[in-house]
């Protein structure tokens, strides 16, 4: 059956990758004759050193350095807008976002703003943005969320109790270092819950409504990568290959968004992190198996690519054999990372899942993406699961 609809792809200007791939920036950003940058990154990737090597190689090029350490995870509205004001006053030529999704997504509305007359509210109103921000170098240490090649960027509202993400073609960032040995210590409970949420944009992409022949081969190539290195990556934290397919499948991952979208696991999430401040790839990876279940009987098909592209033995089984194998999987894996979290650790009961529910419900752009209808009672026996 051949493909009817329209479907497009804007990418990443320009991927440096490899071990050692830091010692790029210096080129990066040369190529935008940039003399002064600002570095977004937050303490934990501070703490661990890893603002030093490319602070002293700028420093080295002559160019003028300021570094903003203290974005928090998961960032709210007056978070983030604090961080804009400080990045205002440096006036540099390009934002330099070092960590995980929440440094990333900082460092993309920061330059988004930098070059609009736009409120951080104006974004989240969903204005349109005229132009894109000033050039943006991306390097993530977690992998992860794939934002440095998204064109979103998700801030918490705190009084909706929700998170929100701005969507706009104009922030897909410049260009992106992909350095496997920034990742070689990152804490294990933060490899398996970034690691899983890079899975899950790989797997709800495959399935999305929204899903195209470009989305198809990024999402299947990454499902690969992620299935042979993620238990690697998680036990053997300093295995430079295995961290090295963690970073492409996620931001392969985060291509298949560009193209394609997230689905009912991301939709479910919202609320998680919204109101419980449960970590995103944490929220993610306690709903996907119960998700994919739920999608079992108008996903046989794909479930099986999805199968194929982890590895897992499919010869003489049916679709159906080869889905509900494709989904043990999923189990086992949260269990073989130790993810053991149920909801009641969060103190949440019974008597909180029908507001959950409701929030949840708000994620339109997500859940109509969703292979299968869910309704309101269906997301209510989701989140029962998790209790
Ligand atoms: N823009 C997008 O397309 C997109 C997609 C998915 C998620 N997100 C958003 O991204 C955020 C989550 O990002 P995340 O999961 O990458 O986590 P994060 O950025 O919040 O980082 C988690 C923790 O890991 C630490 N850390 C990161 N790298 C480290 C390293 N190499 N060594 C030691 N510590 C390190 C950080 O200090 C932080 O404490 C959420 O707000 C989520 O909504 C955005
Ligand atoms: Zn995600």
């Amino acid at each position: 059956m051949g493909f009817d609809s329209v479907y497009s792809l804007l990418n990443i200007g320009k991927i440096m990758a490899g071990p050692n791939s830091i010692e790029s920036i210096k080129d990066l950003v040369a190529g935008y004759s940039a003399q002064s940058v600002v570095i977004i990154t937050d303490q934990g990737v501070w703490n661990a050193g890893l603002i030093d090597r490319p602070k002293a190689i700028l420093e080295a090029a002559g160019v003028n350095v300021k570094v903003i350490n203290n974005t928090p995870p998961e960032p709210t509205v007056a978070e983030v807008t604090e961080i804009f004001d400080a990045a205002k006053k440096y006036e540099c030529q390009m934002i330099i976002g070092i960590g995980g999704g929440s440094s990333m997504d900082v460092a993309k509305i920061v330059a988004i703003m930098l070059n609009n007359i736009l409120s951080l509210k104006d974004l989240l109103n969903k204005a349109s943005v005229e132009r894109r921000g000033v050039p943006t170098l991306m390097i993530p240490t977690t992998a992860g969320t794939g934002a440095e090649a998204t064109p979103n960027a998700i801030v918490l509202v705190p009084e909706d109790e929700l998170k929100v993400g701005i969507v706009s073609e104009k922030m897909v960032p410049d260009c992106v270092i992909l350095d496997p040995t920034l990742t070689v210590n990152l804490p294990k409970s933060i490899t398996a819950f970034t690691g899983m949420d890079a899975l899950c944009h790989a797997i709800e992409c495959y399935i999305s409504k929204k899903a195209n022949p470009l989305s198809d081969t990024f999402a299947l190539k990454a499902v690969g990568l992620i299935a042979r290195s993620i238990r690697r990556a998680y036990n053997e934290g300093g295995d430079l290959d295995a961290r090295h397919d963690m970073l492409l499948g996620a931001m392969f991952g985060g291509i298949s968004i560009a193209t394609s979208s997230t689905t009912a696991v991301h939709a479910l999430a919202y609320p998680l992190g919204g109101k419980y401040r449960i970590p995103h790839g944490l929220s993610n990876a306690i709903l996907l198996p119960h998700v994919m279940n739920f999608n079992l009987d108008v996903a046989q098909d794909k479930f099986k690519d999805l199968a194929v592209a982890m590895g897992i033995e499919v010869d003489g089984l049916s679709n159906l054999q080869a889905a509900e194998k494709m989904i043990e999987n999923l189990y086992s894996l949260i269990v073989d990372l130790d993810i053991t979290f149920s909801l009641k650790e969060k103190g949440i009961s019974e008597s909180d899942l029908d507001g959950m529910v409701e929030a949840a419900a708000k994620v339109t752009r997500l859940l109509d993406n969703n292979p299968k209808p869910m309704t309101k009672n269906d997301m209510r026996a989701i989140y029962q699961k998790l209790l």
